[in-house]
């Protein structure tokens, strides 16, 4: 028996994964890296922990299960998206801690790019707004603050790359990117798939320290040492790109959203570039080798499960973030108390770097209890929010809201969001759909899967959540939301 492997490089943990044939899990490990906060409104991750968490993660998983890596055909890679490192080509070394895609410290850019530039200027080749959210203004940041850095760049001995290209680098030795991941830096042209020489000049960073772009699902490179020595990565995709190819959205209209640390909705728009015009991003969804690109609309939502975790770590309200349900649960309703978690601003559909965090409709009833509601239904509003924004860009009405990803072990929370966006809301047998995906693209690449249709056979719901909640309660509840987000708003 063979198998297809992934790693998944994530915002709060890597993880390593093998998969057999019916897309099945068969081992995995998990390892959490360190965030770090500088400063309020930076998040940093050391590069070179996370390189070794991947290694000693590859490592557990085989041997858990008692497999040999000569059992693996194929190696994908999936990652957190946009987080930013630069190091030195020869040495290896990071010039600097990688800069996480939660990271505000560019606000300042923002403003500067809307205002010299126009509002907005780059969405149209890019897809992207101005935003603190993409690699582009990390990087400019980074040149500029970072000693001897943008002299490293422009004589060719300082390399850029989001967290794939930096393992890739590190497993192989090679410098490439897959095209879901450049198209999040901000210096991809959607349509020529290349870096965009103007956007390039603007922000002053050297072409050469870039990565080659390249299909998501294709060799990459070959592991050079330890158990894995010879063994090739044949996909690569970013971490929402990859669950939209778990959850085998392979049709122009189908949808899935992960609840991660923060939670994304994409929509696959097949081979036409969509743009937004109700605050989504236009991104691209993958290409398989040299079938055609395929493109998405994405609605980022920056803080879902990790508000819980900032609830178990900041406020202590909880022991472990799976006790959030039974606290929530305790309570019939939220008691008119609502949370705008707008850690990093907010992003999708309102792209406001200002917006900041609330709590808000407090009396002295409100218990822990209530905040933990409060937790949970910020995750619902906010992905009815997206979920109207992408019915509003496409035109196309969702049947059912495909969903994975850790919250969606917590019943209360997605029934409330089958009540909140009328529709049931179903997740596949195997929830793990980011790992899947990237394992997907590599299997497919290396022959293990002949065709998408072998990857859609294997497609099975677990489990559905029904809409059961009255019209008139849904409508009060999300107008006091709307009315929370205008506080978020109008804080600054
Ligand atoms: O764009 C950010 C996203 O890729 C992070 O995903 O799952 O690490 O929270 P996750």
């Amino acid at each position: 028996m063979r198998y297809v492997a992934a790693i998944d490089q994530g915002t709060t943990s890597s993880r390593f994964m093998v998969f057999d044939m019916g897309g099945n899990i068969v081992a995995s490990a998990q390892q959490e890296h360190q965030q770090i906060f500088p400063q309020p409104g930076w998040v940093e991750h050391d590069p070179e922990e996370i390189a070794s968490k991947v290694k000693l993660v590859t490592a557990e998983a085989l041997i858990t299960k008692g497999l040999l890596a000569t059992d693996i055909v194929a190696i994908g890679i999936t990652n957190q998206r946009e987080t930013t490192v630069v190091w030195n080509k020869h040495t290896g070394k990071p010039y600097y801690n990688a800069i996480v895609w939660q990271d505000t410290r560019t606000e300042h850019l923002v403003k500067q790019l809307n205002e010299q530039l126009g509002h907005n200027a780059w969405q149209q080749k890019t897809g992207l707004p101005f935003a603190t959210y993409f690699s582009s203004l990390k990087l400019k940041w980074l040149l500029d603050n970072v000693d001897g850095l943008q002299q490293a760049a422009e004589q060719g001995d300082a390399l850029f790359g989001n967290m794939d290209t930096w393992l890739l680098w590190k497993e192989t030795g090679e410098h490439k990117t897959d095209v879901t991941n450049a198209s999040r830096t901000q210096l991809m042209h959607l349509e020529t798939l290349d870096w965009d020489d103007e956007i390039l000049q603007t922000l002053n960073i050297p072409r050469q320290m870039l990565p080659q772009i390249v299909p998501s699902s294709g060799y990459f490179g070959t592991i050079q040492q330890g158990a894995f020595k010879g063994i090739n990565i044949m996909g690569v995709l970013g971490d929402q790109q990859a669950a939209l190819v778990g959850q085998t959205c392979f049709e122009p209209g189908q949808a899935k959203n992960t609840y991660g640390t923060g939670c994304f909705m994409l929509m696959n728009t097949g081979e036409k570039i969509v743009p937004s015009t109700k605050g989504l991003l236009t991104t691209v969804a993958y290409k398989l080798g040299q079938q055609p690109v395929h493109y998405a609309l994405e609605g980022s939502i920056a803080i879902t499960g990790s508000l819980v975790q900032w609830c178990r770590d900041n406020l202590g309200i909880i022991d472990k973030s799976s006790d959030i349900e039974t606290l929530a649960a305790s309570v019939p309703d939220n008691g008119d108390v609502y949370f705008v978690p707008a850690f990093s601003g907010l992003y999708a559909p309102y792209w406001r770097a200002d917006a900041r965090g609330v709590i808000t409709g407090l009396t002295g009833y409100a218990t822990k209890a209530h905040i933990a509601r409060a937790v949970l239904e910020a995750t619902a509003y906010q992905t009815l929010d997206v979920l109207l924004a992408m019915q509003a860009d496409s035109g196309i009405t969702l049947d059912a809201l495909n969903v994975d990803g850790g919250m969606t072990a917590n019943n209360l929370l997605m029934q409330f969001q089958a009540d909140m966006v009328q529709v049931p809301v179903q997740v596949p047998m195997v929830n793990e759909t980011t790992c899947l995906g990237a394992a997907y693209a590599a299997g497919l690449a290396s022959g293990y899967w002949k065709s998408v249709d072998d990857l859609k056979a294997n497609h099975q719901i677990n489990k559905r959540w029904q809409p059961a909640m009255q019209q008139d309660l849904r409508h009060h509840l999300h107008l006091r939301w709307q009315k929370a987000i205008g506080k978020s708003l109008d804080w600054m």
